[in-house]
């Protein structure tokens, strides 16, 4: 999860909900990491962040902030992704005052309750575990292959999966009631789908124009086999 930001018209300082749930490591980045966890070890064991922050923290943090957008300038880590998209859902609603969530069908968003209540991409996380909390609605990803309607010359988006945002914010969640959408900029779990071009930024402006957030779950696409630095589409299409 990398950040949620305002509507242009409200821009506030951006917030970074967490970190990077990481890709499995392979030798020699793994050796590194258990180096790395081997020395710090010795030196003293993480506190809790709002008690002290230790040097590496800060370091990790001066890395990070060196390699992200000069607006995003407040970082959260979470120890797992779904603690990272509880809290982009909790920074959501306290942030706009409103309730509700829009997410895409297909997505994994992970395992608690409110992550849970996300996660469509098949009924084995939720069977057996309802009720799930309210708040949450179902809209469609942009997943060409699945789409019935005649794809557009030249490529893009035909419209489909965006006119039903519009459809649900008429019909079930009013703008005024959606504080957030959220999307895997690459669906994972549900299907590894990239979104077609065009379509990112389309979305962005649909909250923009509605003040809603726009969260992107980069837990499993911020990884460099899709694109490096994530930023809800990666190099090919920023959105945030
Ligand atoms: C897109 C996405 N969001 C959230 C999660 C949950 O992360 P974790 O298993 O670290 O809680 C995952 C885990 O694979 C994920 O792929």
């Amino acid at each position: 999860m990398r950040r949620i930001s305002t509507a242009a018209r409200h821009r506030r300082p951006p917030v970074t909900a967490a970190a990077l749930a990481a890709p499995p490591l392979r030798p020699p980045a793994l050796c590194s990491v258990v180096e790395a966890v081997r020395e710090q070890v010795g030196k003293g064991i993480h506190l809790q962040q709002n008690c002290g922050i230790s040097r590496p923290l800060v370091a990790l943090i001066e890395k990070l902030n060196a390699n992200t957008p000069a607006e995003l300038t407040k970082f959260f880590f979470n120890c797992t992704g779904t603690e990272a998209v509880e809290s982009a859902i909790k920074l959501a609603r306290h942030e706009t005052g409103r309730q509700n969530v829009l997410h895409m069908k297909g997505s994994f968003h992970g395992r608690s309750l409110g992550a849970m209540a996300m996660t469509t991409s098949k009924y084995a996380y939720r069977v057996g575990y309802g009720p799930l909390p309210a708040g949450f609605h179902q809209v469609p990803f942009p997943y060409c292959a699945q789409c019935t309607c005649a794809k557009p010359a030249g490529g893009g988006c035909c419209g489909y999966p965006l006119q039903q945002i519009h459809e649900t914010l008429k019909e079930t969640s009013a703008p005024s009631d959606t504080a957030a959408i959220i999307i895997e900029p690459i669906l994972g779990e549900g299907g590894y789908v990239v979104p077609p071009p065009g379509y990112m930024r389309q979305l962005r402006a649909l909250c923009d124009a509605h003040g809603i957030l726009l969260i992107a779950d980069e837990v499993q696409s911020v990884s460099r086999a899709a694109g490096g630095r994530g930023c809800a589409g990666g190099a090919r299409e920023r959105a945030l």
